[in-house]
């Protein structure tokens, strides 16, 4: 009998420490089922039916569960001097506890399902042991309301959460990217209500949470009291499918109806009625005017039952596609027969459309479109994990302009409004289940394998399907990302597989569970022979083209590829923005806070800044992404291969114009809106291209001056023009450039080859493999300096050693009127020699040269392996729009194919102009403010401005960032010879 009770009293213990929190059999406590949104976002704040609880919160931060304020939700303990926070919102960002942001690793001990093993001291986690958010707020109920179902509704809490109401216990959840709802009528009551809502930083659902991202906690969706009828809409699923010549088609519902209250409901009516007036009179049963219904004569209380609806109609459906985002409104209405107490009705929309993949090629509506796609985190630099409305509008909005058609919710269900959005103005959805257990390997079988963690994988593939189960503009169901593989997986993927037959399933880590094969982050070659090998799917890259800081090379390579093979689907650029959290002054990543461990710059690869401001390769994307090529014909004309399959080329506005600068001459087609769109006025192009119609004539130069004037110093070679005094020094640099006695130069004219890196660098080893650059020029030695003089210049050679094994000649031509002519010779003499960063010179002028006027390809920055959509122009510029300011700085702000290009002052002008392109960059900050700098604040800058002058620089590269290199052809070999010239002169 005692060994018994001791035994029972060492269960409770043990029972009593087992949190809910780290249970994984443990996924919510009185949560309502998850359902389909009942109504289009859009129109949440006209619905009769949602309170929102929006607003300031009171707000108790604990720094681990122990130090918590345990009996906050009771009714007697006082929240008063409570400070306040805004929900939605993150903790972290509203001044409570530190963001972290880590890629891989979890941010706590993996001891799966513990989230508070001790961890190393430095670990933020150490001293930040899970730490617990405690939540008030009041909530006022009318009697009213009382005779009706209320029903909390959570958008979203990171990471777990108990909810009590005016004391008692009502739920708790996890599962932090999708919905928690309780039925709280019982617990409500007239008057004012405290709402009290405990929530954890981690939970046993963080091991399923384990995405590159700021990991960040709270209350960080809408809070909303629905206030419904007794009996109910609980639930309704809407599928519209096309025959298979897509000449009819039909429409289903199935619509649960609940009844929450004490006594049968008798003759409810649940109905479907599409608002389209286009259908009415093709309607079967032209005088129900699509309005489709079935009698539920009585449903017992507590009860659910599910009705199904159908319509066919016998006429060929207008297609959903992303080109063409056809909607067709309905609205879901439950009424009843007898008094209409019970009468609810929800607006929604329906597309019609097939997703298949026929053997090996993906289809929509029958055609093999392709996936122009990216990778968004659902991020904004001051809310964090909150994005409002008028920020998804704007990326939607950035997204369609950049003929982006392909979206995937990375890696979690975004909130609902982003995909009203995609349906309304066309993007196909990739909308992933929130799992990643990346901490555990990619593929790992360990959560996979584990029966313990089954249902916390499939409650994440279910709550994904279930919510979005009615837009339209989702084509696939992607179960997770780099997460397990397994017997769990499995029951994820067949889950979804029985929520939805008429959108695909995909998996990243193994074809088993997914319709396309997934390749991620390919060079375009792999890409192609991988293409070739995958004989049974699709093939579709869901990350490739890493945009880390100045990124995005050899975009082009890619869609030459996908366009060439039609079993490649497409792929999805890693990703939409940049990470970046706004401080006062500058954008935070990783360990910025102190957060610890942490992966710093790795989340700051987007195509836009935070502040959703386009980087110069998010234009880039947008040309290579356009749906329609021009191409120039032999015989001069311009023909058309249109990438879209539901839109003619005949639906834009073709527009022509020239560019004339110097001798060149430039024709500029573009394909045009003929009408206004939710994301573009009219005349936006949707696609550009530029051809050269005549070559430049080489300018030539007639110098018909006398040769100036040349002595030798002991501080190198003095030439004297008409205004100017310029040296050269032993070094063979112009070490001074006088002009009407004012010294030009803040640094010499001299040979450099360095280029700092860009992040794509960083990792593929530049500053190593190219390193012998760094100093090369500095360390030549100056094997002679010659001067010659003829009738109308005066020349001096300057034959050099460079110490990678190489001889490199200098040669600076004088004229009367100032000019100088720069002649670069380079000739390896070594046959090892690593490949050059750049091949030019660099200069410093004063810093108030901050105006730039230049012919050459622009506006925005481009290098030699992404300049397509940066056409040939006359551009004029300031400085600082010259540059490019990346959140990590690195290597910016180049300009290729230059002919010529002006920077002045107030007073004075230098002109470069070249014999041949020229490479030019121009900041107002040395290499050597730029390298150490890890924030651009940290530059300094405004001393001078750097200018580089360069035949050739290496590309940025755009595979990846931990590896790839650039491609070769976009690099300097550094065993061939080079020449180069440029002419310099003042104004
Ligand atoms: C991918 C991963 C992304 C992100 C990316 C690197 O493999 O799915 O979440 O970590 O690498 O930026
Ligand atoms: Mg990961």
């Amino acid at each position: 009998m005692k060994r018994a009770l001791l035994l029972l009293t060492a269960l409770l213990t043990i029972t009593s420490q087992a949190h809910d929190w780290e249970d994984p059999a443990v996924l919510g406590i009185h949560k309502l089922p998850y359902h389909a949104t009942l109504q289009l976002p859009s129109k949440w704040k006209d619905c009769q039916e949602i309170v929102s609880l929006d607003g300031q919160w009171l707000f108790h931060w604990s720094k681990d569960p122990a130090s918590r304020p345990a009996d906050f939700y009771r009714e007697d303990y006082d929240v008063s001097k409570w400070k306040t926070i805004t929900v939605p919102g993150n903790w972290q960002l509203q001044g409570y506890g530190v963001p972290i942001y880590i890629n891989i690793n979890y941010p706590f001990v993996r001891n799966r399902p513990s989230v508070t093993t001790e961890p190393p001291k430095d670990w933020t986690a150490y001293e930040n042991r899970n730490p617990v958010g405690s939540y008030v707020t009041f909530v006022e109920v009318t009697k009213e309301m009382l005779q009706k179902n209320l029903i909390l509704h959570f958008g979203g809490v990171h990471s777990a959460m108990y909810v009590w109401i005016n004391g008692q216990k009502v739920g708790y959840s996890q599962n932090s990217m999708s919905p928690a709802e309780f039925d709280v009528t019982s617990y409500l009551r007239e008057g004012r209500n405290k709402l009290a809502v405990e929530v954890y930083r981690w939970c046993d659902g963080s091991y399923l949470e384990d995405q590159d991202m700021w990991r960040l906690s709270g209350i960080f969706r809408e809070v909303q009291l629905w206030v419904r009828p007794l009996v109910h809409i609980a639930d309704y699923r809407v599928t519209a499918e096309p025959n298979a010549d897509f000449s009819q088609f039909t429409v289903k519902a199935k619509i649960s109806v609940c009844n929450t209250g004490k006594k049968t409901a008798k003759n409810m009516l649940a109905q479907i009625r599409i608002a389209c007036p286009e259908l009415y009179g093709v309607n079967t049963n032209p005088s129900h005017q699509n309005v489709t219904n079935s009698r539920i004569p009585q449903l017992r209380a507590g009860d659910t039952t599910t009705v199904e609806l159908s319509f066919h109609y016998e006429t060929a459906p207008r297609l959903w596609s992303a080109e063409k985002p056809w909607l067709y409104p309905y609205t879901i209405e439950l009424r009843g027969q007898k008094d209409s107490k019970n009468d609810e009705a929800f607006e929604y929309h329906f597309g019609v459309k097939r997703v298949a993949c026929v053997g090996e090629v993906f289809k929509i509506n029958g055609k093999n479109v392709k996936l122009r796609g990216v990778n968004r985190h659902d991020h904004h630099p001051v809310t964090g994990r909150y994005v409002d409305d008028a920020t998804y509008e704007k990326d939607i909005t950035l997204m369609k302009q950049a003929n982006i058609n392909f979206l995937r919710t990375s890696h979690y269900p975004d909130r609902e409004y982003l995909y009203e959005l995609c349906d309304r103005w066309g993007i196909y959805v990739m909308d992933e289940a929130n799992q990643e257990s990346h901490g555990y390997g990619y593929a790992n079988e360990e959560m996979g394998n584990d029966p313990e963690w089954r249902d916390a994988h499939v409650d994440r593939a279910e709550s994904l399907v279930k919510r979005d189960f009615n837009h339209p503009s989702i084509i696939l169901w992607s179960l997770g990302n780099e997460g397990a593989v397994g017997p769990n997986i499995q029951a994820m993927y067949d889950t979804v597989c029985r929520l939805d037959s008429t959108r695909l399933p995909f998996y990243d880590c193994h074809p088993r569970y997914s319709a396309l094969h997934d390749f991620g982050y390919p060079t375009p070659d792999v890409l192609k022979r991988e293409a070739e090998k995958e004989t049974e799917k699709p093939l579709i890259a869901r990350e490739y083209a890493h945009a880390m800081g100045n990124s995005m090379g050899n975009f082009q390579e890619y869609w030459d590829v996908i366009y060439a093979d039609s079993s490649i689907a497409g792929g999805a650029i890693w990703d939409w923005v940049d990470q970046g959290l706004k401080d006062s002054s500058y954008y935070k990543y990783g360990g910025d806070y102190g957060d610890k461990p942490n992966d710093a710059n790795f989340n700051i690869n987007g195509l836009i800044g935070p502040d959703r401001v386009p980087h110069p390769h998010y234009y880039e994307v947008q040309h290579v992404y356009q749906p329609l090529q021009f191409v120039r014909e032999a015989d001069g004309r311009i023909s058309i291969i249109n990438h879209d399959y539901f839109t003619d080329p005949s639906e834009y506005d073709i527009t022509y114009d020239t560019v004339n600068v110097s001798f060149e001459k430039y024709l500029n087609v573009s394909a045009r809106l003929k009408e206004d769109k939710p994301w573009a006025k009219k005349g936006f192009p949707v696609a550009s291209e530029q051809f050269q119609l005549s070559k430049g004539l080489k300018s030539v130069r007639i110098y018909d001056g006398i040769a100036p004037k040349v002595k030798e110093s002991a501080d190198g070679i003095i030439v004297s023009t008409d205004n100017s005094t310029i040296t050269i020094d032993k070094t063979g640099a112009l070490s001074s450039w006088v002009v009407d006695g004012t010294e030009m130069l803040k640094a010499p004219l001299e040979p450099y080859f360095w280029k700092p890196e860009n992040d794509n660098q960083h990792a593929a080893g530049f500053a190593r493999r190219l390193g012998a650059w760094r100093d090369a020029a500095a360390q030549r030695t100056v094997r002679s300096i010659k001067t010659t003089k003829n009738a109308n210049l005066v020349a001096v050679t300057v034959d050099c050693t460079l110490p990678v094994g190489a001889d490199y000649t200098l040669t600076y031509k004088f004229y009367e009127k100032g000019e100088v002519k720069v002649e670069a010779d380079y000739q390896p003499t070594a046959t090892d020699i690593p490949l050059i960063p750049k091949f030019g010179m660099r200069m410093r002028i004063p810093a108030d040269f901050t105006n730039i006027e230049y012919f050459g390809r622009g506006p925005w920055e481009n290098y030699p392996d992404r300049k397509r959509s940066a056409f040939m122009g006359h551009y004029k510029m300031p400085l600082s729009d010259f540059e490019t300011e990346y959140i990590h700085p690195q290597d910016n702000g180049n300009r290729c194919d230059v002919r010529w290009l002006r920077l002045s002052s107030a007073e004075r002008t230098i002109c470069i102009q070249g014999e041949q392109p020229l490479c030019i960059r121009a900041w107002d900050y040395g290499e050597e403010d730029l390298e150490p700098a890890k924030h651009p604040h940290e530059i300094q800058r405004g001393r001078f401005v750097n200018l580089n002058i360069d035949l050739n620089l290496h590309g940025v590269g755009g595979v990846d960032t931990w590896g790839q290199r650039t491609l070769p052809q976009y690099t300097i070999d550094g065993n061939k010879p080079y020449h180069y010239a440029f002419t310099l002169s003042w104004q």
